[in-house]
């Protein structure tokens, strides 16, 4: 049977890797972004529905799991992937952008489960995904905010884990390392040159690539399955060795 899914970030990188993988299973896909041209562009390509607005609205994220449930009857599977980075060290950090990092990778993540959860308790059963990544279990040097922003994702993932371990409601993040994604340019007013990013794999990442989104992606869908089944609280790093070093 499909699964009614539900992504927010679906419009670009990781997320609408996600959403390709979830829609090449037959699963009816809910795109959530704040990028209404990308997700339409998204969900026009694999019949997918679009959701626009800010997960750092809690309104809205109720808003939108509200009416997944009334089409669809229920929700199965959340994968939050919406995120932004900050690239600044902490006395470089305005308090705009702190509270703009922490209100889309935090805040965000925590309205859609909690709007999400109140479904899955009541069905008995559910999945969330949420992108933790490497920068939420160990620190780097200029992106305070960010880093901050993921270890609370994986704190939250952990607490409602636990929360919900006997509601038949797995809980799980991935850490992804670096991606290939259009994050890549954010905040870097262009990409890298591919020089600069094969020397910056080279010198950080054991396997000396960078990720692709749908290597990434097929963790998410191995997640949120049933395969998982005994897997909750979990934060899977996807990151070529670099947590390992
Ligand atoms: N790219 C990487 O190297 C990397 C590594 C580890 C973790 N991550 C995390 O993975 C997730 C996906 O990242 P990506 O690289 O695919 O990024 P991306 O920039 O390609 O996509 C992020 C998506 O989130 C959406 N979004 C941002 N703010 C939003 C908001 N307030 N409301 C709704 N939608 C919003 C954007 O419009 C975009 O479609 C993020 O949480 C990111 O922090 C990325």
């Amino acid at each position: 049977m499909s699964r009614v899914v539900v992504i927010t970030g679906g419009a670009s990188g990781m997320g609408a890797a996600s959403t390709r993988a979830f829609a090449a299973l037959g699963d009816v896909v809910n795109i959530v972004d704040r990028d209404a041209v990308g997700a339409e562009r998204v969900a026009a390509e694999i019949g997918a529905s679009a959701f626009v607005g800010d997960v750092s609205d809690s309104a809205f994220c109720s808003s939108v799991i509200a009416d997944v449930v009334d089409a669809h009857g229920r929700v199965d599977v959340l994968v939050n992937a919406a995120g932004v980075i900050h690239r600044n060290g902490g006395l470089d950090t305005t308090d705009d952008a702190w509270s703009r990092v922490m209100a889309v990778n935090v805040d965000g993540v925590f309205f859609m489960c909690r709007a999400a959860l109140e479904h899955m308790v009541s069905a008995g059963s559910g999945s969330i995904v949420n992108f933790g990544s490497i920068w939420g279990g160990i620190g780097s040097a200029g992106v305070a905010a960010y880093c901050a922003s993921k270890g609370a994702v994986h704190q939250l993932t952990k607490a409602l884990a636990l929360d919900h371990a006997t509601d038949g409601i797995r809980i799980n993040a991935v850490a992804p390392g670096e991606v290939d994604t259009p994050m890549l340019s954010a905040e870097r007013g262009s990409r890298p040159s591919a020089a600069d990013l094969q020397a910056l794999a080279d010198a950080t990442i054991p396997v000396k690539r960078l990720a692709q989104p749908e290597e990434i992606a097929e963790v998410v869908v191995f997640l949120a399955s049933d395969a998982a089944s005994y897997m909750t609280g979990a934060i899977v790093p996807v990151d070529g060795a670099f947590t390992a070093q």
